[in-house]
């Protein structure tokens, strides 16, 4: 069997911040003008009126402080509400293959690969901009590379995934110089006119290279193990799908977007997730005492603080458990890879750490790695 290898990692940030402010500021005028124009509905009792959003209890119950996005105009438009984006013609290359091509770009340059070298891309997201042809097919003809591509979606836990097909197939030949990334446009699923959730999600694409440790060029991280799991529930849903018009659901309906019972989601997913990084470090023989890091998935603060004491068996240092959430929000499945591609450079060979990410499904996937 051959080793595999993280070799690059690259990340992509949309130019467009908001803030917590900002957010609340936009949120707060829809809510009034929906109140208004439900006036009497209110007043006779028929309509609940939507209650105003805080800044204070966004940052207290999540720690996200700001978030990057693909469109600030739509989204803080009281009038409207979501992301305005370009429609596009299927000549130009579609926004998610554009916003992947930035973050493996800069992997392969980590990896001092040239794109031409890749034979594997997997684009591994929470949503896919279209049904086919995959948008890794597309990504995989704007960057040269030869091989195959495809699509695949675990929703928060695709990156997880997608690393762990990838390193099967380094490891038993058939690739030899993969990419997984992760284009994440969370601001076109998710639900703005909702204050229980329009604070959570913001954009991002990351990208990282496997390839045989063996043909590492510079710096890299061995895989070590990699281990998914899953568990059906509803608690994180969104219906959206190819069958809605068949069901004259072609309507503006709330559960097209993102849903959660966020509170059901804090208390089943914590110990899942525990219970399987815990589970995975003990079948590779590893202490949780030799894991200089946790590049956790980056949906919640105190969510992490629990999982990182949880199997640290302590509070973690500072710096042990890096969060990346305050300045961009939850972005699905790309969140534990950020962390990982901007706290990782000063790992010293031998140091070990785990790349976690969870979410819809429910998902877990865990990889162990250790720097060369
Ligand atoms: N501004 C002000 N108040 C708000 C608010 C907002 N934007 N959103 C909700 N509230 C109110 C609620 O209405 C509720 O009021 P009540 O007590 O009078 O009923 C109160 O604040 C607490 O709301 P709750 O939803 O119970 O908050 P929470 O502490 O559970 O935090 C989440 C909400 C979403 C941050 C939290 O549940 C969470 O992070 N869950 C897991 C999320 C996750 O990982 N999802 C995975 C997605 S991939």
């Amino acid at each position: 069997m051959i080793q595999p290898a993280i070799t690059g990692s690259g990340v992509f940030t949309p130019e467009n911040i908001i803030t917590n402010d900002e957010l609340v500021v936009a949120f707060n005028a829809y809510a009034d003008r929906i109140n208004a124009e439900n006036a009497d509905a209110i007043a006779s009792g028929e309509m609940e009126p939507v209650p105003h959003s805080s800044a204070d209890f966004i940052v207290s119950a999540s720690g996200i402080e700001q978030r990057f996005v693909m469109d600030k105009a739509g989204v803080l438009d009281p009038n409207r509400m979501f992301p305005h984006l370009r429609a596009r013609s299927d000549e130009e290359p579609s926004i998610m293959a554009e916003m992947a091509v930035d973050a493996i770009t800069k992997a392969l340059a980590q990896a001092g690969r040239d794109a031409s070298e890749v034979d594997l891309v997997i684009c591994a997201a929470s949503n896919h901009e279209r049904a086919y042809p995959a948008v890794a097919v597309e990504i995989q003809s704007l960057i040269g590379a030869g091989g195959f591509a495809f699509d695949m979606n675990v929703a928060c836990s695709s990156a997880t995934f997608g690393i762990q097909a990838a390193a099967d197939m380094v490891r038993s030949g058939s690739v030899k110089c993969a990419i997984v990334v992760n284009p994440e446009i969370c601001s076109a699923h998710l639900e703005w006119r909702d204050r229980d959730c329009h604070f959570i999600f913001g954009d991002v694409a990351t990208a990282v290279v496997i390839e045989p440790q063996a043909n590492a060029k510079g710096a890299h991280f061995t895989i070590h193990g990699t281990r998914c799991a899953t568990e059906f529930s509803n608690n994180i849903r969104n219906n959206n799908g190819f069958l809605r018009r068949t069901r004259d659901q072609m309507e503006d309906r709330r559960d097209m977007q993102f849903m959660q019972n966020g509170r059901k989601v804090f208390k089943e997913v914590l110990p899942m997730v525990s219970a399987h990084i815990l589970g995975h470090l003990e079948d590779e023989g590893w202490g949780a005492d030799s894991l200089r890091r946790l590049w956790l998935h980056q949906a919640n603060k105190t969510m992490n603080d629990f999982i990182g004491k949880k199997v640290l068996g302590r509070t973690p240092e500072p710096g042990e458990q890096p969060n990346i959430l305050q300045d961009y929000a939850n972005t699905s499945s790309a969140g534990s890879i950020i962390a990982f591609s901007k706290y990782s450079d000063d790992m010293q060979p031998g140091d070990r750490g785990v790349i976690c990410s969870f979410g819809a499904g429910y998902s877990v996937g865990s990889v162990l790695i250790e720097r060369a």
